[in-house]
């Protein structure tokens, strides 16, 4: 994918296309009064509103080959709406619309203004953290036969120019978190005969081969040796192979220093097993994989970023299939904490796999606490739609600023709750616990198996069901929670 320029230049310096933005009164909301062509620019802008040819309506955009009395190859013109009442969310679509419109016209260097007019409460940094992240993210496109390449999309454009002092980190982190969102995009978009356990675990050596980071992959064997029973019980009805894929990056001084780890669900395909699955779009259950796709696309980030803390990631990874070996309701296995579980239902099989993956991350890393992921649960899509990802955790401070995160970045975490009422539904006749508690608050029973597993350690856990991929026409992989989790760690950088 071809990665733009980000560059800052308060007098503009050398362009071929100045991006405006235009309010609903038909204004240029931005002051740019050094720019010579200012002021014939926004009487022409206003006219545009009067003769109805542009209303400055959020989203809208209009692209004038050089305006008369200005010598400017191209003027994008970008409404932003009444900006006294601008919401992020109708910023967001007008820098979407802006990034459209630019990677279809000829412009190679253009200037972007829109930032300069953020909504209100929000930062030029910010402004300038959406932009990049919207604009590079806007390069990206899947298709099975060019995959990985991006080049379905090849705009001229190569350099935005912000029109301000220097806002490097911010134009850095949104690019950054643009390539790790297009690796998770990538891998989750990709089939399941294509991105198997081995394909990930192949993508990770790369990822460490890039950035010089530590990956270390385990195998069925070393994983039934040491005691997986859980994971291995998922495992088993699959003629793939599982693997256990653990990155390290250690960017912190100190390099003992407790990590914070990132744990993603890497469920290839999730046919439900012997509690087979309904047909119904049941192929989208190749996205299962979306949380090990997003620990994936943070290290991708970090590796761009190099911040300053010690961070690892652990995937399960396995299909869950029917077949003669498969595991049957009713069996019991024992996890790697030494807890049994009944399994009564093969489908809830992520908890299965992350519970084995949560005990080995802690015996083997110590981190200073755990976050996984993972598109876990049905329920969670009934309960708060596709809009935000469910958050739960055993410490009120890491969920709050995980959810601080998600709204800086608008990839938003909305909060379940914990507690004893939900965890008695796993009680079970014939083990510690049963991987179900019924249908009532699945999503938070799920959650309190995987507390069983994280009893001392800060933990917070991101069902990611409603919001890893979009269906219907759309169809395809989002990259979330990847640019919540990139300002999670960043900020941690900062504290
Ligand atoms: N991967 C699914 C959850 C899922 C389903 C995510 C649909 C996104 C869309 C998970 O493994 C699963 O099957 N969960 C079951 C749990 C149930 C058996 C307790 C579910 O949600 O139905
Ligand atoms: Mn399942
Ligand atoms: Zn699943």
């Amino acid at each position: 994918m071809k990665q733009i320029k980000f560059t800052f230049n308060p007098s503009f310096g050398d362009f071929d296309t100045l991006v405006l933005p235009v309010n609903s009164q038909g204004e240029v909301s931005a002051n740019l009064s050094d720019l010579p062509q200012f002021s014939s620019l926004n009487t022409l802008t206003q006219q545009l509103k009067s003769s109805g040819d542009f209303s400055g309506k959020v989203g809208q955009t209009l692209l004038l080959i050089q305006p008369a009395g200005t010598d400017i190859p191209r003027v994008l013109l970008v409404g932003l709406g009444d900006t006294e009442t601008l919401t992020v969310k109708d910023y967001l679509t007008s820098l979407q619309s802006m990034a459209d419109a630019l990677d279809q016209s000829g412009a190679e260097q253009a200037v972007n203004a829109v930032v300069l007019t953020p909504p209100a409460n929000q930062t030029l940094a910010w402004a300038v953290y959406q932009s990049s992240q919207i604009s590079q993210r806007n390069l990206y496109d899947y298709d099975h036969a060019s995959r990985g390449e991006h080049t379905a999309k090849a705009p001229k454009l190569e350099t935005i120019i912000y029109p301000c002092e220097a806002q490097g980190d911010a134009a850095n982190q949104g690019q950054a978190t643009a390539l790790g969102m297009a690796l998770t995009q990538d891998l989750a978009n990709m089939p399941s005969n294509f991105c198997t356990p081995s394909y990930l675990a192949e993508t990770a050596i790369e990822l460490g081969n890039t950035y010089g980071y530590e990956v270390n992959i385990l195998d069925r064997a070393e994983m039934i040796e040491m005691g997986m029973g859980s994971f291995m019980s998922v495992a088993q009805g699959g003629a793939t192979p599982p693997k256990m894929i653990c990155l390290s990056y250690k960017g912190a001084d100190n390099p003992d220093q407790a990590p914070i780890a990132l744990v993603g669900k890497g469920v290839t395909f999730d046919t439900g097993g012997i509690s087979l699955k309904p047909g119904a779009a049941m192929d989208e259950m190749k996205y299962d994989m979306g949380g090990a796709a997003t620990v994936l696309g943070v290290f991708k980030a970090l590796g761009e970023l190099k911040p300053n803390l010690n961070v690892v990631g652990v995937i399960p990874a396995t299909e869950n299939m029917p077949s003669g070996d498969a595991v049957k309701p009713g069996d019991v296995v024992t996890s790697l904490s030494g807890q049994t579980i009944e399994i009564l239902n093969t489908d809830a099989e992520g908890r299965l796999i992350l519970c084995d993956a949560l005990t080995y991350t802690q015996q083997t890393y110590q981190p200073a606490k755990i976050i996984d992921m993972a598109t876990l649960t049905g329920a969670c899509i009934i309960a708060l739609g596709h809009h935000v990802s469910a958050i739960m955790g055993n410490n009120q401070a890491l969920v709050n600023e995980l959810i601080e995160a998600g709204q800086t970045t608008y990839d938003r975490f909305w909060q379940l709750p914990l507690g004893e009422e939900w965890d008695e539904q796993l009680k079970s006749n014939f083990a510690d616990m049963a991987n179900i508690g019924g249908r009532a608050g699945g999503s938070i029973t799920a959650a309190q198996f995987l507390a069983r597993f994280t009893r001392d350690i800060d933990w917070a856990h991101l069902d990611i069901a409603g919001t890893a991929w979009v269906s219907g026409s759309k169809k395809g992989a989002t990259g979330r929670p990847v640019p919540a989790l990139v300002e999670y760690l960043i900020k941690q950088t900062q504290a």
